[in-house]
């Protein structure tokens, strides 16, 4: 953790009706391919905004590994799974150095607002290829810099578009596609070389 990790007692802000409408979530489900049955890692998951949509759209067969540093965070994800009763999502508190997930054993990584916490991302790219199945992609969605009206962190602490692409590729990973998302973010994918 880090003075940039979003903080627990903020986690309201992540559900918040305001934030669905700039960042709708079927906008970044409809970009990621997924199919029954895949493996997700969504690391940083928070309250689980992008981990329960995902659940569902990978169905029984699927899972989703919903990993955050905080705890406080994870515990929102299980209260809502409680609520909702899936069981295809599973919590587990690591960093996104050392996810404790097995080797090869994901399809696709989600980083959903969570790239521009980091503090090593040439490590986070390495565990990343360690826990990716042959193949596998991974999507990183953030804030744009320079938006001169935003809500979220300081305009300094944003990490372009095109720095994230030089960092997947010197990591191995192939850009596949890189985008606007909402106003205020972008979504670059990068897909697994081997
Ligand atoms: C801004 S929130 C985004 C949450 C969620 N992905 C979303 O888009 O709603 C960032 C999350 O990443 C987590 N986080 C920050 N640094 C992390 C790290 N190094 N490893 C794992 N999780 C981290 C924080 O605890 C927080 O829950």
């Amino acid at each position: 953790m880090n003075e940039r990790t979003f903080s627990s007692s903020q986690a309201h802000r992540l559900d918040a009706a305001e934030r669905k409408e700039w960042l709708p979530i079927a906008g970044v489900l409809d970009r990621l391919a997924l199919r029954p049955g895949m493996r997700v890692a969504d690391i940083g998951a928070g309250t689980g905004y992008f981990s329960l949509p995902i659940a569902e759209d990978v169905g029984p067969d699927g899972v989703v590994f919903a990993v955050d540093v905080q705890p406080e965070m994870l515990a929102f994800i299980e209260e809502k799974l409680k609520a909702a009763g899936a069981s295809n999502v599973r919590c587990s508190v690591g960093e996104a150095v050392r996810t404790g997930l097995k080797e090869k054993n994901c399809d696709l990584i989600l980083m959903s607002y969570l790239w521009h916490e980091l503090d090593d991302v040439d490590i986070v790219l390495l565990e990343a290829q360690r826990i990716l199945a042959d193949g596998g992609s991974i999507a990183i969605v953030d804030w744009k810099p320079g938006v001169v009206r935003p809500p979220g962190p300081p305009l300094e602490q944003r990490i372009a578009v095109e720095q994230v692409a030089e960092s997947l590729q010197k990591a191995g990973f192939g850009v596949r596609s890189a985008e606007n998302m909402g106003p205020f973010g972008y979504m670059i994918v990068g897909g697994c070389g081997r």
